[in-house]
């Protein structure tokens, strides 16, 4: 399990009082928007598919002092987001920050995907974002503010080859961030998305050496992007400086795409 290993340069109470869900925080950029929302005084909930990963990222953030809680959740499944919902509000009264990170890829040329993972992958990203952002609605209407934080990614305003099912998610991510501001702007909530690049994780570790060469030629600051950069950005868009910001995608991608 990887943790957030860079300073965090926000101030250490920018959230306090406030509490957060991350649907995939057990490793990678999920582990370190859950770090960085602890750091700067947020309550957690970390969910992700295997009980035993999130107990591990919960242990790791409450040695550290940290008010969190671990919970087993599918976001393909609606009755485990219904669950989420409720267990967080449970422990913690309210839900300020939702973070839609849990994400997953099944990379194939379109001729050869099969619909399953066509199926697998939209039902995660896409309805997944979908299920969970439609949960807090209610108590973020009800406490008439929140922050909605959809993670999609620049595959989804460039295409790219062998990932029709995920580019398509990402895209869909997006269309769905514009919707919901729209219509829960009037309601002190805000909803945004993050595109992110190429960021070092177990989901790019899959990409082979020669390729991942290649996408780097493609990126102006010449780097990949590491976790803390996207939960950087995740801290901006939940603090009161982004209160004016809603329906935007931010690229965080070392201008990969532009
Ligand atoms: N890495 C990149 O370069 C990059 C670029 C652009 C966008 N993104 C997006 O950033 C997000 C995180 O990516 P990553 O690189 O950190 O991926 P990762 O290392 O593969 O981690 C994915 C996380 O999502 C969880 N997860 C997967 N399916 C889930 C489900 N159905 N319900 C709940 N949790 C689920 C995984 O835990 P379990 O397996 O235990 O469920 C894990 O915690 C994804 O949405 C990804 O598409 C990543």
């Amino acid at each position: 399990m990887d943790m957030a290993t860079v300073k965090s340069i926000f101030k250490d109470d920018m959230l306090s009082g406030k509490t957060a869900i991350v649907t995939g925080a057990s490793r990678g950029i999920g582990a370190a928007i859950a770090h960085r929302l602890c750091e700067v005084g947020a309550n957690v909930t970390v969910c992700s598919r295997s009980t035993e990963s999130v107990s591990q990222i919960e242990s790791a953030l409450k040695e550290k002092g940290y008010t969190v809680n671990a919970m087993a959740a599918d976001v393909s499944l609606k009755a485990d987001v219904e669950a989420l919902v409720k267990e967080t509000i449970a422990q913690f009264s309210q839900i300020d920050i939702l973070v839609n990170n849990a994400g997953i890829t099944r990379d194939m040329l379109l001729m050869r995907l099969k619909d399953e993972d066509w199926d697998a992958v939209l039902q995660t990203n896409l309805t997944g974002t979908m299920y969970c952002s439609r949960e807090v609605l209610r108590p973020m209407i009800r406490q008439k503010s929140g922050r909605i934080i959809n993670i999609s990614s620049v595959v989804g305003l460039m295409g790219n080859v062998g990932q029709a099912s995920y580019a398509a998610a990402k895209a869909g991510i997006i269309g769905l961030t514009k919707t919901i501001a729209k219509e829960v702007g009037t309601r002190g909530i805000t909803v945004n998305a993050i595109a992110p690049g190429f960021i070092t994780t177990d989901m790019t570790a899959k990409i082979p050496e020669d390729l991942q060469n290649k996408i780097l030629e493609l990126i102006p600051l010449q780097n990949f992007g590491i976790p803390e950069d996207i939960a950087d950005a995740v801290c901006f868009l939940a603090s009161d400086a982004a209160r004016y910001i809603t329906g935007q995608t931010l690229q965080v991608d070392g201008g990969m795409a532009m």
